[in-house]
């Protein structure tokens, strides 16, 4: 459908002094494609959307942006929209005049006013459309960020951490914009350190840990890189449910470190592959145990995020983010 790479780099290297913030980093992003860069706080997310934006040049590798090489001359491509480390706004002026402001600096004023009323109600900022965005919440400078850069009708969008700040119906929000950008045939590529923000919304991910592409593809393949994942059974029979999974080949029992809640002393906890899992099912069914709660500890996607990144500080932070 899509015969071009919206976004194409090639062994692109970053340096920061004695950081090396990309380590001879590849990505291809087709157009079209709603694409996630996931990877814990230093990964070099950041670092490559700003090569992409063209706010920073890379000391080695090549970087194409809508077929267009990126050269040593800092400038954002045509075509191009998008903001790191949180949009650029004018605090004193309300969201309306924000994007107005925008539209006069390009030297377009008053024709497209009914256009910024119709992006401030898709971003849901239309009730606080007249408000100082000197008062806005993170969550509400990020959705007004992305009206503004929606306004140039961008074919390739680059967002940092959109989803930072957002409660769930602004989210919502955020992806159902997203989406329609890329129904409408532009390109996506958004970051966030949390896994499960990107999940849904994206065609394919590149997880990065430490400035270096540990995974990329689409997100189901990822789950796929789990390996061997911690179950949680609540059943019928406690004492005879551990019994039986002490009699399954290939799975052990583990004591949770993640995930622990309430009637957790009930709980089973197992390790091992599905095939040895679904085993124990119909061992503890034969048995006549019933197991009323099995599912993974970790979400596969997470269990994967952790494994590939060596991390495990995003799922307890996630209680204190939300
Ligand atoms: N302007 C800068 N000066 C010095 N070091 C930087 C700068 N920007 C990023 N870094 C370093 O580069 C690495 C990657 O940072 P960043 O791209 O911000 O990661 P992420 O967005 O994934 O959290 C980190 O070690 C960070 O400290
Ligand atoms: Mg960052």
């Amino acid at each position: 459908m899509h015969p071009f790479d919206a976004v194409r780099a090639r062994s692109v290297v970053k340096t920061f002094g004695d950081v090396i913030a990309l380590d001879g980093v590849d990505l291809d992003v087709a157009a079209g494609q709603i694409h996630g860069l996931v990877g814990p706080n230093g990964a070099g997310k950041t670092t490559l959307l700003g090569l992409v934006l063209g706010l920073a040049a890379a000391d080695a590798g090549t970087l194409e942006i809508l077929g267009m090489p990126m050269g040593r001359a800092l400038s954002v491509a045509d075509g191009v929209a998008g903001f790191v480390d949180g949009p650029g706004l004018y605090p004193t002026l309300t969201a309306r005049q924000n994007l107005m402001t925008l539209l006069a600096l390009r030297g377009e004023r008053t024709s497209r006013s009914r256009e910024v009323d119709e992006l401030l109600g898709r971003v849901g900022l239309a009730e606080v459309s007249g408000d100082a965005v000197r008062g806005f919440s993170l969550g509400m400078r990020q959705r007004l960020g992305l009206a503004a850069a929606l306004l140039g009708g961008p074919r390739l969008l680059v967002l940092d951490e959109p989803a930072n700040g957002l409660d769930p119906a602004g989210r919502r929000q955020v992806h159902d914009v997203l989406t329609d950008l890329a129904d409408s045939g532009a390109t996506v590529v958004l970051s966030s350190h949390r896994m499960d923000d990107l999940a849904s919304l994206c065609d394919e991910v590149t997880l990065l840990s430490a400035g270096r592409v540990v995974f990329s593809g689409p997100v189901h393949k990822l789950a796929a890189e789990s390996g061997e994942l911690d179950y949680r059974l609540i059943t019928s029979d406690p004492e005879g449910a551990r019994g039986v999974a002490d009699g399954t080949p290939s799975l052990r029992r583990v004591t949770a470190r993640n995930g622990s809640r309430q009637g957790d002393e009930q709980a089973l906890v197992v390790r091992g592959p599905e095939a040895a899992l679904d085993r124990l099912v119909a061992q503890l069914i034969g048995a006549g145990i019933a197991i009323r709660e099995l599912g993974p500890v970790v979400p596969p996607l997470e269990a994967a995020f952790l494994a590939l990144t060596g991390t495990e500080a995003d799922i307890n932070a996630e209680e204190t983010t939300r």
